[in-house]
């Protein structure tokens, strides 16, 4: 794909992706040639702008299953948790009220309800992850019957333990009990065919780098009686349809909720990224993928004193291996893989709540992406077995 990927062994793509030619060029392309504003213009180039960002959401949103209608582009999916968690958590969670998230979760979908529930007298409550790394729906129908959550979160595809959740079932049984849902799906977007509307979640959020699109995009998908009935989140510029001295009126979605000049070049460079995607076949990205995972717990194994964290069945989790190594602490993990042109990511991965269930400080993770090959896995591998032998083990 790239030249930085052909003479470095990328292993860190759940961190973010690198990003294909087309999406370099389809960014530079627009910046070049058809850069303005949008929805303020009535010149030409401001309407070749306007119809470009307005393309790009109804490329994204078609390759989720998404309604453009109910797509909001936001700055990553840590914002678009955010919204929900201001816009819609402070109208609807109160005193005796709780929210129900796992102890699996990144701090993205995590510490914004931990401080709506510590603004609004409500309780954060959690769903427990076995030794497997899995959640149990026991648990979640137990904690339902209590009647008092008002929404369930949770993600996708776990960062750490690469858990594929069963979402459609767990959003269904919030749906029954009355709950909303919300799911981070920045692990589950650039890997597996994910469509929102079949999910039945009422949001749904992922972020545009780790789909080998730009930084600075992210995506909330929500369901419109949801989103029309909630205030903006930030308000300014193009999120009003009027606006008096001491009166506001809202604008239609989704731009009640884009408030600001928004992404322009980045959702340009996200839809091409998209179309890369689609291009090469989700269902062939999540096969390649999973194979290489299946690969990489296999040779993961080989080495003495390692350990995976997580389902041990490439099926059941994303394309990622978090691990410790007996001996040696994850930091030097990375470092000593890097010598081997490896890069793999180490520390707690944003989810310091599970490191604590887990036992552990942090773990190293290996995480594959669409341009990864077996050669890249046993490259660290050969990395692992050599930093064993500096550590002396
Ligand atoms: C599961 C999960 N959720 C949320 C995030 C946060 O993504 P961003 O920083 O793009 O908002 C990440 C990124 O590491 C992630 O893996």
């Amino acid at each position: 794909m790239l030249d930085l990927v052909a003479l470095t062994r990328l292993l860190d793509s759940g961190a973010t992706a690198q990003k294909p030619q087309v999406v370099i060029d389809a960014q530079a392309e627009h910046l070049r040639s058809h850069n303005a504003n949008v929805h303020r213009g009535v010149y030409a180039l401001a309407q070749e702008a306007d119809a470009a960002y307005d393309e790009a959401r109804h490329r994204v949103a078609a390759f989720v299953g998404g309604d453009p209608r109910t797509t909001i582009f936001t700055k990553n999916v840590t914002e678009a948790i955010n919204l929900v968690a201001y816009s819609w958590g402070r109208a609807n969670v109160g005193p005796g009220d709780a929210v129900l998230i796992t102890q699996m979760e990144h701090h993205a979908n995590l510490v914004p309800w931990q401080v709506l529930c510590r603004e609004c007298g409500a309780e954060l409550r959690y769903l427990e992850v076995d030794e497997r790394g899995e959640l149990s729906l026991e648990q979640l129908d137990a904690e339902l019957a209590r009647g008092d959550v008002k929404l369930v979160a949770f993600a996708h595809v776990s960062n750490v333990l690469g858990t594929i959740n069963p979402v459609a079932e767990i959003a269904a049984r919030a749906r029954a009990a009355g709950a909303v849902s919300l799911v981070d799906g920045a692990q589950a977007v650039p890997q597996m065919p994910v469509d929102v509307g079949a999910l039945g979640a009422d949001f749904y959020a992922w972020t545009g780098h780790k789909a080998v699109g730009p930084t600075g995009i992210g995506v909330l998908h929500g369901r419109a009686e949801l989103l029309d009935a909630m205030e903006p989140f930030l308000t300014g510029g193009d999120m009003i349809a009027s606006v008096d001295f001491q009166t506001v009126t809202w604008n239609e979605l989704p731009y009640k909720f884009e408030a600001g000049t928004p992404p322009i070049a980045e959702a340009v460079g996200l839809a091409a990224a998209v179309d890369y995607l689609d291009g090469l076949g989700m269902e062939r990205v999540r096969t390649h993928e999973r194979s290489l995972t299946e690969y990489m717990l296999e040779r993961l194994a080989e080495v003495p004193g390692l350990r995976v964290v997580g389902p041990p069945e490439a099926e059941r989790r994303g394309a990622l291996a978090s691990f410790t190594l007996e001996g040696i602490h994850p930091h030097d993990v990375a470092e000593l893989v890097d010598r081997g042109g490896v890069c793999i990511r180490a520390g707690h991965h944003c989810a310091q709540p599970l490191m604590r269930c887990l036992g552990v400080g942090a773990t190293a993770r290996a995480s594959v992406g669409v341009y990864n090959e077996r050669s890249d896995i046993d490259a660290l591998v050969d990395a692992l077995q050599a930093g064993r032998e500096v550590f002396g083990l």
